[in-house]
C-alpha cells in the first residue's frame, strides 16, 4: 500500500516510520510512506501556508493553493486512491474502517493545522473527512498516524502471526479481546488463572471466549447487538447478567440489614 501524507511536519512522520510496526510494514515493502509538506509549495517569499479567516475571528486558515499542489504532488505516486482530510467533523474511524482501508493499493491523508482548512479545498479534493473521536487535536499528524497504525498491521504478512489480529478487538467476531498474562506465573500475590497453565486447549479456548463475552458486556454491552455470538454465548451471557442481578440484590439486602 502506497500512503502519501500532506503535512507541515515531515519530520514528525520520519520519526514514526523508524519504528514498531510500521517500520515492520515498510521493511516488508508492504507499505510505502511518502509525505509532501504544503510548505514547499507556497509561492511567496514567506513560504505562506496560512491566512486569517474571512468575516473575522481568532486564528488561521490553511490556504487552497498549497495544499492542493501538495495534493496533487501525492497523488503523482498514489493516483487512484481516496483523499482523506482527518477532522474532527468526519465519519468516526475504527476497526471496520481500518480493515476496508488495508484492501486500497493507496490513500492520501491530509492533516489540518490552525482552525483547519479553507471549506474550498474540501468541496473540490477531499474525497472522505475521518475523525479519531470527538476530540479536538492542535494538527491532523497524531489523527493520521492512528490511521496509519491501524491499516499497516492489517497488511498481509505484517504481523507474525495472522492469529493475533483475529482475536484483537472488534476484529472477527466483535468483541473485545480476552484478558492476557506472561511469565511469572505470579506478581505480587496475583496468580495467573489456573487454567492457562492446565495445557487443556479445549479448556482455555472456552475460558477465553467467556472473558471475551463478559469484558465486552461489562465494558461495550453497545458492541453485542451485532456480534457474532451463537447460543451458547447467549446462554453464558444470560448467565452472568443474573448472576450479577443476584449479587447486586444481596449487596443491598446486606447494607438493609447492617442499618
Ligand atoms: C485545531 S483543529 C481544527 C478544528 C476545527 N476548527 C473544528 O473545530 O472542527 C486542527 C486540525 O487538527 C486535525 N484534527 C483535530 N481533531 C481531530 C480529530 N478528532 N480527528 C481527526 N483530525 C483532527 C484536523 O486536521 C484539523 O484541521
Amino acid at each position: 500500500m502506497e500512503i502519501g501524507v500532506v503535512t507541515l511536519f515531515p519530520a514528525l512522520f520520519e520519526a514514526y516510520s523508524e519504528v514498531g510496526m510500521v517500520r515492520k510494514a515498510m521493511q516488508q515493502q508492504q507499505l510505502a510512506l511518502n509525505t509532501v509538506n504544503p510548505r514547499d509549495y507556497a509561492t511567496d517569499t514567506h513560504r505562506t501556508v496560512d491566512d486569517r479567516p474571512f468575516g473575522g475571528g481568532p486564528g488561521m486558515v490553511m490556504k487552497v493553493e498549497p495544499l492542493q499542489a501538495a495534493i496533487k504532488a501525492c497523488k503523482q505516486t498514489t493516483p487512484n486512491g481516496p483523499v482523506i482530510y482527518l477532522s474532527p467533523q468526519g465519519q468516526r474511524f475504527d476497526q471496520a474502517m481500518a480493515e476496508s482501508l488495508a484492501e486500497q493499493a493507496s490513500m492520501v491523508l491530509v492533516c489540518g493545522r490552525y482552525e483547519g482548512i479553507d471549506e474550498r479545498l474540501i468541496e473540490m479534493d477531499i474525497d472522505r473527512e475521518v475523525s479519531v473521536g470527538d476530540y479536538v487535536l492542535s494538527g491532523g499528524e497524531t489523527a493520521a498516524m492512528c490511521v496509519i497504525d491501524a491499516v499497516s498491521r492489517l497488511l498481509p504478512g505484517v504481523l507474525g502471526d495472522a492469529e493475533s489480529v483475529q482475536q484483537d478487538s472488534f476484529t472477527a467476531d466483535g468483541l473485545l479481546d480476552h484478558p492476557h498474562y506472561t511469565r511469572p506465573e505470579s506478581v505480587a500475590g496475583r496468580d495467573v488463572p489456573e487454567v492457562l497453565l492446565s495445557g487443556d486447549h479445549q479448556r482455555i479456548r472456552q475460558w477465553r471466549r467467556q472473558q471475551a463475552l463478559t469484558r465486552t458486556q461489562e465494558r461495550r454491552p453497545d458492541l453485542l447487538a451485532d456480534a457474532n455470538i451463537d447460543e451458547q454465548d447467549r446462554a453464558f451471557l444470560k448467565k452472568i447478567r443474573l448472576e450479577k442481578i443476584r449479587l447486586e440484590k444481596a449487596r443491598l439486602e446486606k447494607a438493609r440489614l447492617d442499618k
